[in-house]
C-alpha cells in the first residue's frame, strides 16, 4: 500500500468510499481531531451546538489527548459542545474501566465545556434499566428526533472489538436491529457483564459516524465489515447511518486487508444484509 503519511502532519488517504488510511495510531488520532473540529465548525454554524457520543475503549484516547493539547482546544467552541456516550461499563466513574472516566482524565478535565453540557451513562446504578430510561429522558431532552423518532447526533465516534463488536453491541446475540429503544442494557454474555449502550437505530440516525480502528489483529474481521459478505454480519456491518455519512479512519496495520478501490475488480454493489 503506498504511502499513507509516514511524515508526521501527512494527510490520510482515501482508499475507499469513506475509508481513510493514515501511517500509525498517532496519525489517525490527529486526522480524526482535525476531523472533530471541522464538524463542530460546521454544526455549530449551521445549528448553534456539536452533539456527539464519545466512543470507549482505548482507541480513541489518543485523540481525547489531542483535543486537549493548545492546538485543538483552541479551535473547538466547547460552550456549545454537548458530549454524550455511545456504551458503558457497569462500573462507577473513576473506576480504571470506565469509558466516561477515560475521557474525563483525556479530555473533561483540560477543555472548558460546561459541566451542564456532560452527559455521562450512570451504568453502575443497581437499576440499570432505569438508568437506561432516565439517559432516554436526557437524550430527548437535547436532541432533535430524525423522521423515524430516533435522537439525530451531530457525530458519534465508534471503535471496532477483535469480535465485530462496535459500542457494546456484541455478536452472537440476537441484534435488536429493529428495536423503539434508544438505550439498552444487554448482558454481555462473553464479558459475563452487563453493559449500557445506544441501540442501531439510533447510530443509524446520526449525522456521521466515524470508526477509529487501528492495529493489524482486527485487519480480517474489518475486512469483511468493509466489504461486506459476513453471515451473520458483525455488528459494526449494520452501522448504516440513514440519512447521513459513515467514515473509518484507520491505521495502515488495520486496513492491511482492504483492497483499494483503484485496484479492485468491479464488484457489484454488495450492501450490507441486515439480520431478518
Ligand atoms: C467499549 C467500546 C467498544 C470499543 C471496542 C474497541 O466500551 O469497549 O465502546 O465498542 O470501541 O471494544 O476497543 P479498543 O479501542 O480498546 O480496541
Amino acid at each position: 500500500m503506498a504511502d499513507t503519511g509516514s511524515t508526521p502532519n501527512a494527510l490520510p488517504r482515501e482508499i475507499l468510499p469513506g475509508v481513510r488510511v493514515c501511517a500509525n495510531p498517532t496519525a489517525v488520532a490527529r486526522a480524526a481531531a482535525r476531523q472533530f473540529v471541522d464538524w463542530a465548525w460546521q454544526s455549530i454554524a449551521r445549528e448553534g451546538s456539536f452533539i456527539v457520543a464519545l466512543s470507549g475503549g482505548s482507541t480513541p484516547r489518543e485523540l481525547y489527548r489531542m483535543l486537549a493539547t493548545p492546538e485543538y482546544r483552541a479551535q473547538v467552541d466547547w460552550l456549545r459542545v454537548q458530549l454524550f456516550w455511545g456504551d458503558e461499563r457497569a462500573v462507577p466513574p473513576d473506576h480504571p474501566d470506565s469509558n466516561y472516566g477515560m475521557a474525563r482524565r483525556e479530555l473533561l478535565l483540560k477543555v472548558p465545556i460546561p459541566p451542564q453540557n456532560v452527559h455521562r451513562m450512570e451504568a453502575e446504578r443497581p437499576n440499570i434499566g432505569r438508568a437506561a430510561h432516565d439517559y432516554e429522558e436526557v437524550l430527548r431532552q437535547v436532541l432533535d428526533l430524525d423522521e423515524r423518532g430516533f435522537p439525530r447526533f451531530h457525530l458519534i465516534l465508534l471503535g471496532m472489538g477483535l469480535d465485530g463488536h462496535t459500542a457494546s453491541i456484541f455478536p452472537g446475540s440476537r441484534i435488536p436491529v429493529q428495536t423503539s429503544r434508544w438505550v439498552s442494557t444487554p448482558m454481555v454474555t462473553k464479558l459475563g457483564a452487563r453493559r449500557m449502550t445506544l441501540t442501531l437505530p439510533v447510530l443509524d440516525a446520526a449525522r456521521r459516524v466515524l470508526f477509529l480502528i487501528t492495529g493489524a489483529e482486527k485487519a480480517d474481521v474489518l475486512q469483511r465489515v468493509i466489504e461486506g459478505g459476513a453471515d451473520p454480519p458483525y455488528p459494526a456491518q449494520l452501522v448504516q447511518p440513514r440519512d447521513g455519512t459513515r467514515h473509518f479512519l484507520l491505521d495502515e496495520a488495520a486496513a492491511s486487508k482492504l483492497v483499494p478501490g483503484d485496484e479492485a475488480p468491479a464488484q457489484p454493489q454488495d450492501r450490507t444484509r441486515r439480520q431478518p
